[in-house]
C-alpha cells in the first residue's frame, strides 16, 4: 500500500490512509471482495445492504469482508426509504451491523433522522450522502458524522437540481463545518487534489471503479467501460422526478421517451427499470437492457486493473497536481 499523502478529518475519523471513499454500488455490485480490496488499498468502501436481502447471506458478506481485511474497519451502504415499514426492516439490518462490528455507514435516500438513534446505539459512524448542499445542512443539524455531497455527474442518483461537483464542493465547504466528502465525476488524482483544495476532506468515486478486477461484473461490460469516452451517460426517469444517471442503452432510451411525453405513472416505466434486467446485464455482459448506473467519469477508466493499481494511479496523479501547483504559485 502507498504511503500516506494527505491527512484529513476523514482519514482520521475512519482510520484510513487515503482520502478516497468508494461509494456503495447496487444491486450487490459492491460486495465483500470489492469492499475489502478498497479497504486494503487504504480507502473506505461500502457493501450495499439492499443487495443482500437474505439476512444470512448479508451476515456472511460482512464476515467475509472482516476476514479479508484482517479486522480493519469497513462500511455498509444503507438506503433509507421514507416509508415507516422500510425503517423497521432497516433496524433489523442495523442490529446485524452492530453484532458484526461494522465501522461506518453510507446512508442515502431519505433523511436519516428516524434511523439515526439506532445507528448511534450501534456505534456506527454515519456518512450521509445527498445531492445538494441544502440537504447536507439538514443532515449536519441532525448530528451525522460527515456528509457526502454528490454533483450532477454522479452515476446513480444525482438529484433533481443538476448542480455540478465543481459548484457543490466550494459551496458545501462554505456551509458545512463537519467533515465533508465530494463525489460525482471524480476519477483522477488531479480532481482529488482540487477537491481537497476546495475544502473537502475526501472524494467519493463510483463509476471510475467499475473496471476494478475485484468486481464480479462481466468482463465484456468492463471492456465497454474501458472503450467509453463518457458521452454514453444519460439522466432518465425525470418524468418520475427520480433522476437516474445510467448507460444510454435500449432501456434508457425507452425511459427517456416516456420522460419526454411527461409520463408519471410508474407502471409504464416498470418493464424497463426492473432490477432483474440490471443484474442480468452485469452477469452476462449484454448491457443493452436494464438501468445500469453509469457516470461520465468512466472516461478515466482506461484498463481493467486491481483497486490497488487504480488507487496508485490516482495518488500519483494527485502528487503531480500538487507539484504543478507549486510551480505555478508565485511567491509574494
Ligand atoms: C453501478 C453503480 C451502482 C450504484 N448503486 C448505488 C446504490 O445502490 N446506493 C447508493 O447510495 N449509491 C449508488 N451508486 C452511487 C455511488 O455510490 C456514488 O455515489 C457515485 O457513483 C459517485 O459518482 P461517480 O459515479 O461519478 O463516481 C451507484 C453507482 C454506480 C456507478
Amino acid at each position: 500500500m502507498r504511503s500516506q499523502l494527505f491527512k484529513t478529518r476523514i482519514t482520521e475519523m475512519l482510520g484510513i490512509r487515503h482520502p478516497i471513499l468508494c461509494g456503495g454500488m447496487g444491486p450487490g455490485v459492491s460486495d465483500a471482495n470489492y469492499v475489502a480490496a478498497v479497504v486494503n488499498a487504504g480507502g473506505m468502501g461500502f457493501i450495499v445492504a439492499a443487495g443482500f436481502p437474505d439476512p444470512h447471506v448479508f451476515r456472511e458478506q460482512l464476515r467475509k469482508c472482516r476476514e479479508l481485511t484482517s479486522g480493519k474497519g469497513f462500511g455498509v451502504n444503507l438506503y433509507i426509504s421514507a416509508q415507516a415499514e422500510a425503517t423497521q426492516r432497516l433496524q433489523e439490518h442495523v442490529k446485524v451491523l452492530a453484532e458484526e462490528r461494522v465501522l461506518c455507514v453510507e446512508t442515502s435516500g431519505a433523511s436519516p433522522e428516524d434511523i439515526l438513534p439506532a445507528l448511534r446505539d450501534a456505534g456506527l459512524k454515519v456518512l450521509h450522502k445527498v445531492p445538494a448542499v441544502r440537504y447536507a445542512r439538514s443532515a449536519a443539524r441532525l448530528g451525522v458524522d460527515a456528509v457526502i455531497v454528490v454533483g450532477n455527474d454522479s452515476g446513480g442518483h444525482p438529484g433533481t437540481y443538476g448542480i455540478s461537483s465543481m459548484v457543490q464542493a466550494p459551496h458545501a465547504a462554505n456551509e458545512i463545518s463537519i467533515p465533508l466528502v465530494i463525489g460525482g465525476g471524480i476519477g483522477t488524482g488531479r480532481q482529488l487534489a482540487a477537491t481537497l483544495m476546495m475544502g473537502a476532506d475526501a472524494v467519493l468515486m463510483g463509476s471510475r471503479m467499475l473496471v476494478a478486477e475485484e468486481l464480479w461484473i462481466h468482463p465484456q461490460y468492463k471492456d465497454l467501460l474501458v472503450q467509453s469516452d463518457g458521452t454514453d451517460s444519460v439522466v432518465v426517469k425525470t418524468g418520475l422526478r427520480q433522476h437516474h444517471r445510467v448507460l444510454n442503452n435500449e432501456s434508457a432510451k425507452a425511459v427517456a421517451a416516456l420522460d419526454a411525453i411527461g409520463v408519471s405513472d410508474f407502471e409504464r416505466y416498470r418493464p424497463h427499470v426492473m432490477g432483474t434486467l440490471t443484474t442480468q446485464a452485469y452477469l452476462t455482459g449484454d448491457s443493452s437492457l436494464g438501468m445500469l448506473d453509469y457516470g461520465p467519469s468512466v472516461v478515466f477508466a482506461n484498463a481493467v486493473q486491481s483497486v490497488e493499481v487504480i488507487f496508485d494511479e490516482v495518488l500519483d496523479d494527485a502528487q503531480r497536481a500538487m507539484q504543478r501547483m507549486d510551480l505555478l504559485h508565485c511567491e509574494v
